[in-house]
């Protein structure tokens, strides 16, 4: 096997030679996917992470993940891959950066032990992989996971949707953020009957996959609260939208009926101190590109209100004039509401403000 090397963070990686990035590759390596992994090493330095902590890259590929995980970060790393390929290649790697660490060649569903940090990282839905994860898992640890089938999440492939996340997807200008708390409420979901809570301390999409952070807790209670955030999305053509607990047919705006998507996570997708500490841990790192701390920064000021309105979907609905994305912000602000850009779109905006009120801050 031919190979080739390349440099991410403090790592050097010895990878089989690839034209194109493909899973059919002998070991898989995406150089672009650098960005997630820049943002993961800074979660786990956000998160305070100490040398006692036991990390698990579960599905590892090259050792990329696992061996930025142990150069960059604190704890213990553990490194797996059923592929023997991988394996053999991820020893390699370790012993070209001069690590130590255990690696299995398992099922992920059968490796063992207690992790503080289990990171997913598949290709395609970590779904089946969520049972395996929660056995590994305890109160106090961290959920990290990848999902690659935005096809699915965003509605493109409803009846996917509904096999894998038992969930009814909507295809909508706002599809990208309700993927993302699909895939949190099953998450949360799955979770309950081990009696964890799950909370999303940092989620956010990009081109084709969705990445999201966990913190985990056990407690039947705390489980029941966080079961209390699964619930509808609403989506009318009149451009209202909206996140509810209970179900709703008429669109409160205009009467019509109502497309809806369910069940999904109708809290907060991330935590907003937790998001600011991200950014200055990555501020003050010299190895990370400059990519992904654009997002973090935009994460930052992003509020957290569910769904988002899309500019020029409302200005085709209304036939008015497209105000800036900064413009729209500030007025909404300028009459008491709250809003902001969101890394979703950039032709839309988040905010407090009812689809009346936002329909005040248009043109005519
Ligand atoms: C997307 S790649 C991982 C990429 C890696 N985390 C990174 O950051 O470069 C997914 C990996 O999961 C492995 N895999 C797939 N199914 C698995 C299973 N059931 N158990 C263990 N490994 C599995 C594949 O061999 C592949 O290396
Ligand atoms: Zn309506």
């Amino acid at each position: 096997m031919e190979l080739c090397e390349f440099t991410e963070g403090k790592a050097r990686i010895k990878v089989p030679k690839f034209e194109k990035v493909t899973a059919k590759t002998p070991v898989f390596y995406n150089p672009k996917m650098a960005f997630s992994r820049d943002i993961s090493v800074t979660v786990m330095n956000a998160l305070k992470i100490k040398d006692s902590w036991k990390v698990l890259d579960g599905l590892s590929g090259s050792g990329i993940r696992g061996i930025r995980y142990s150069m960059e970060t604190g704890g213990e790393v553990f490194l797996n891959d059923h592929n023997p390929a991988a394996v053999r290649l991820i020893a390699e790697n370790l012993k070209l950066n001069s690590l130590e660490a255990t690696v299995t060649k398992s099922d992920f569903n059968h490796v063992y032990g207690k992790y503080e940090v289990v990171d997913i990282d598949p290709f395609g839905s970590p779904v089946k992989f969520l049972d395996g994860a929660f056995r590994l898992l305890k109160n106090n640890s961290y959920l990290f996971l990848t999902a690659t089938d935005t096809s699915a999440l965003t509605g493109a492939h409803r009846d996917s949707c509904r096999r894998k996340y038992d969930a009814i997807p909507l295809k909508s200008s706002f599809a990208h953020e309700l993927g993302v708390r699909i895939l949190i409420g099953k998450v949360v979901r799955n979770a309950a009957k081990y009696n964890f809570a799950l909370r999303p301390i940092l989620s956010y999409t990009k081109e084709h996959f969705i990445r999201t952070y966990f913190e985990i807790k056990y407690g039947k209670e705390k489980t029941n609260n966080a079961l209390a955030n699964i619930g509808f999305a609403f989506n009318c053509k009149c451009g209202y939208r909206e996140v509810t607990h209970e179900f709703n047919s008429k669109c409160p705006n205009c009467n019509e009926k109502l497309s809806y998507s369910h069940p999904i996570w109708v809290s907060k997708i991330k935590d907003s101190e937790f998001v600011t500490e991200c950014v200055k841990k990555y501020e003050s790192s010299e190895f990370l590109s400059k990519k992904p701390l654009e997002l973090l920064k935009t994460l930052q000021r992003e509020i957290d209100a569910p769904l988002f309105y899309d500019i020029h979907e409302l200005t085709h609905i209304y036939k008015t004039k497209i105000p800036k994305t900064e413009e729209l912000i500030k007025r909404l602000g300028d009459i008491g509401f709250d809003a902001s850009a969101t890394h979703f779109s950039p032709v839309s905006v988040k905010t407090n403000a009812t689809i009346k009120d936002v329909l005040r801050c248009l043109d005519e």
